[in-house]
């Protein structure tokens, strides 16, 4: 049976259909890598043939053989190898000369730097100079051991230097992720990240189920392999993605000095004071969301809640970060339409950090120098991280009016006040002007090509 894109993937039993279905796809689309250490190049193709060469032989990571790494790690805890993988730009793709196979998501035909709506002030003053230069190839590699990965990149740098390359390199990012002594994943401003995902897979699913993750009777997360995935315009069987790269940064001493303002206005004292940084997020550091508790409940935290009981956002403002990229039902839209706007985010943040050995919260706060490697995968950047982040987060009337921008990601002009309120209820509610704390230091839409695809360029 050829495998439906109306479902999700059933990676608990395997014939040979589904095995060359994932051995043609690459990795990190249906679940992501894992690893903690991250280095993405950007390159510019100069010879035409040599790039296809060098494409052909690049040792790809495909989704099979992710899925025999992460049982081989359950049963045998042996972590798996380096993730490599392969994304190009419409400009590598006309460049290459398939451009004119894409024809179906207009951000991409037309590239970021023409989608003012998602830029900071509609221009790219706001960008590090080496993103401003047009790339064609993103190779991201992943690994746990970062020494290791180093010596990897190392000596693909080195390549990319000589003369006779075909490609050469625009710039090279590193990524690292830090964990909270929890083992659960954080970004800078110290909350944790990645707990909200659409799942495709049908063990991920299985798994959400059980009572220690907190079911999913008030959000089921489920999602359908169309939600990601696209048939492959470069291969005659295999399958793509969309792929969204931002390089947001964090000025992490000024948001939790806005945290204390805040906490200051809505008379919150001792461990009461957490909420306020919650009402920005929508969920406490440890992940408790607010909508379910008026503090910290600790790991694990559930995914299983909706804003049913909270119509009026008394308890989660409806400007929060969470509530507006996922409004779960809530939206004007409906709960098919909300859920069909998410995308995988595969995100991992960039710069360093001092962590408390024991507690292992940040005891350092930089204003510049460290944020998050926005990524993330869908099947239409148009309908999906470009409708989330701009019909949603910048839109002060979204979901109803004059509620505020996203004080995280929102971006513009916008300075309506967002409302927060006392828990539990808006009566006393306090107005900030909450925003400006993440820049955008460049961006890029790419394609994830299927292995057959990029091997056959
Ligand atoms: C520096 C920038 C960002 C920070 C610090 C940040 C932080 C967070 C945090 C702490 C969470 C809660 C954990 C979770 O539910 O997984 C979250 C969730 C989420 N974020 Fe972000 N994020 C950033 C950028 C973005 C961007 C650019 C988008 C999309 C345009 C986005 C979309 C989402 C979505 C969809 C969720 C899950 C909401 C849910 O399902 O409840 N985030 N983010």
């Amino acid at each position: 049976m050829p495998i439906s894109l109306e479902q999700p993937f059933d990676d608990e039993s395997f014939d040979e259909e589904k095995i060359n279905f994932l051995k043609n796809l690459q990795a990190n689309i249906l679940k992501g890598h894992g690893r903690e250490h991250v280095a993405l190049l950007f390159l510019k193709i100069k010879d035409v043939g040599g790039t296809r060469l060098f494409l052909r032989d690049y040792p790809i990571s495909d989704a099979y053989t992710q899925h025999i790494e992460v049982e081989n790690f359950k049963k045998n805890q042996v972590p798996g190898g380096i993730i490599y993988l392969a994304f190009l730009s419409k400009a590598g793709l006309d460049v290459l000369g398939h451009g004119e196979k894409f024809t179906s998501d207009q951000p991409f035909i037309d590239g970021v730097r023409n989608d003012a709506a998602v830029l900071d002030g509609g221009e790219t003053k706001s960008w590090q100079t080496e993103l401003l230069e047009q790339s064609h190839v993103l190779l991201l590699l992943a690994y746990h051991d970062e020494v290791e990965l180093a010596r990897t990149l190392g000596n693909y740098v080195a390549d990319f230097a000589v003369e006779s390359s075909p490609l050469s390199v625009v710039y090279v990012q590193s990524g690292r992720g830090y964990r909270n002594a929890d083992g659960e994943g954080v970004e800078h401003f110290g909350y944790v990240d990645g707990r909200s995902q659409p799942l495709l897979l049908t063990s991920q699913i299985r798994a959400e189920k059980i009572a220690r993750r907190g079911g999913v009777n008030h959000y089921d997360p489920k999602a359908h392999l169309e939600q990601v995935l696209i048939k492959d315009p470069l291969g005659s069987s295999g399958f793509g993605s969309y792929f969204v790269f931002r390089k947001l940064e964090q000025n992490v001493a000024d948001f939790k000095a806005a945290e204390e303002v805040l906490a200051h206005k809505l008379h919150l004292q001792g461990a009461d004071k957490e909420r306020a940084g919650a009402q920005v997020v929508g969920r406490f550091e440890d992940g408790t969301s607010l909508v379910q508790s008026a503090e910290p409940e600790g790991a694990p935290v559930t995914n299983n809640f909706n804003y049913d009981g909270d119509a009026e956002g008394g308890k989660c403002p409806f400007h929060s970060h969470i509530r507006k990229t996922n409004p779960r039902g809530s939206s004007p839209g409906g709960l098919e339409f909300d859920k069909r706007v998410q995308m995988a985010r595969r995100g991992i943040t960039y710069g360093v950090r001092l962590q408390h050995p024991d507690s292992k919260e940040f005891i350092d706060q930089p204003r510049d120098g460290v944020g998050l490697l926005f990524m993330s995968y869908q099947s239409s950047i148009e309908q999906q991280f470009r409708f989330m982040q701009t019909a949603w987060a910048n839109n002060p009337d979204f979901p109803s009016g004059n509620v505020g921008i996203d004080p995280i990601i929102g971006q513009g002009q916008s300075n309506d006040h967002q409302w927060f309120p006392q828990y539990g209820s808006t009566a006393n509610s306090v107005s900030l002007l909450f925003k400006g704390f993440v820049g955008l230091k460049g961006s890029e839409y790419f394609f994830t090509p299927s292995v057959n695809g990029l091997k056959n360029i």
